[in-house]
C-alpha cells in the first residue's frame, strides 16, 4: 500500500482532516469520575493509537486532559516513527493544547519531551500571566477568539502556517464537545473496552449542554468494526455535522485501516 492510501483521507486546503480518537467503557465513560483513571484500554487500544498519530501530523487535546501525569502526546518508539517516514511525515506530530484561559500547568510532563513542537492556543482574554508562563515553555502560544478558542480559525492557520493536513484530537469531552460543534470532525474512532465504570460525573466522550432534540445530533457512518480480544475498534465517518455548523470544504472519505490485518 502506498504512503498516501494508508494515511487514509487527505484535507482541505483549508482546515486538516480531523479524527477523533477515545477509549470508553462498555457504559459510555472516558474515565473514573474521580478521574484519577485515564487509560482504560489494553496494549492493543495503545498501539491503535500510537498508529493513528504515525498517520497525522498533529495531535490536539485540552487543557485538562493535557494536565494529567504522564501525558505526553509521543510518537511511540522507533516502530511508529519508522511509519511516520514511511508516511512522509516530519519525525514527531505538532502537538497542540487548546487551553482557554491559560489553566495549562506549565509544570506538565506533556512539557517534557522536548523534542516535539508543543503549540497552546489560549482566547484573548486568557490571563497574561499565565500565557507569559506558557511562553517560557512551549514552542509557541497561539490566541484566536475572545472568551473560547475560535477552533476553526486555529484549523486554518495550522494547515496554513504549519502544513497540518491530517490532525487527530484526542479529548477530552470538552474539546471534542467544541470541535462536534463547530463541525470540525470527520471521523470518529472509538476503542470500545469491556468495563463498566458508572459514576454520573465521570466524564463521557462529549459533554457540554448535548442537543435538545434526536434530529439535532450529530450523524454517523459505521465504516469500520473490528475487534481485538475483548475490545472493539470502531470508526466513524461523520455524515451531518450539528445542523448548520458543517464547514463547508469538508473533505472526502474513506478511512485508514485501524489494525494490521489478522
Ligand atoms: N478515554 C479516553 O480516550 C480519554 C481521552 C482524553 C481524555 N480523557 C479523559 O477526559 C477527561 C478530561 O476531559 P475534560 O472535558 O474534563 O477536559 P478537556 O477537554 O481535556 O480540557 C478542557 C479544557 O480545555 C480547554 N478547552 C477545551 N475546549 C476549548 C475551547 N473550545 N475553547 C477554549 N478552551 C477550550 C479549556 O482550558 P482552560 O481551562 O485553560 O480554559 C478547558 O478547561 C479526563 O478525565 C481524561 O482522563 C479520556
Amino acid at each position: 500500500m502506498s504512503g498516501e492510501a494508508a494515511r487514509g483521507p487527505m484535507p482541505s486546503p483549508h482546515r486538516p482532516f480531523v479524527l477523533v480518537n477515545m477509549a470508553m467503557s462498555a457504559d459510555g465513560k472516558t474515565a473514573t469520575a474521580n478521574r484519577a483513571v485515564n487509560t482504560l484500554g489494553t496494549p492493543a487500544d495503545l498501539q491503535n493509537l500510537y498508529r493513528l498519530r504515525a498517520s497525522t501530523d498533529a495531535i490536539l487535546c485540552g487543557a485538562r486532559t493535557a494536565n494529567q501525569p504522564g501525558v505526553q502526546l509521543d510518537s511511540g518508539g522507533d516502530e511508529f516513527l519508522r511509519l511516520r517516514r514511511r508516511h512522509g511525515l516530519a519525525p514527531h506530530p505538532l502537538r497542540i493544547v487548546v487551553s482557554g484561559q491559560a489553566r495549562l500547568n506549565p509544570d506538565a510532563d506533556v512539557f517534557h519531551p522536548a523534542r516535539a513542537p508543543l503549540i497552546v492556543l489560549v482566547s484573548e482574554t486568557a490571563p497574561r500571566s499565565a500565557v507569559a508562563a506558557l511562553r517560557q515553555r512551549a514552542s509557541d502560544v497561539r490566541a484566536f477568539g475572545q472568551d473560547q478558542v475560535d477552533l476553526g480559525a486555529a484549523l486554518a492557520w495550522l494547515a496554513s502556517h504549519h502544513g497540518v493536513r491530517r490532525l487527530v484530537c484526542e479529548g477530552g469531552a470538552k474539546l471534542n464537545d467544541a470541535m462536534f460543534r463547530g463541525g470540525w470532525v470527520d471521523e470518529l474512532h472509538l476503542t470500545l473496552c469491556p468495563k463498566v465504570l458508572g459514576g454520573r460525573e465521570a466524564p463521557t466522550i462529549c459533554d457540554g449542554l448535548g442537543v435538545p432534540r434526536l434530529a439535532d445530533a450529530v450523524q454517523l457512518e459505521l465504516q469500520q468494526a473490528r475487534h481485538r480480544g475483548e475490545e472493539l475498534f470502531l470508526v466513524y465517518r461523520v455524515r451531518s455535522p450539528i445542523a448548520g455548523t458543517r464547514s463547508p470544504e469538508s473533505p472526502a472519505p474513506p478511512s485508514i485501516p485501524l489494525l494490521p490485518p489478522d
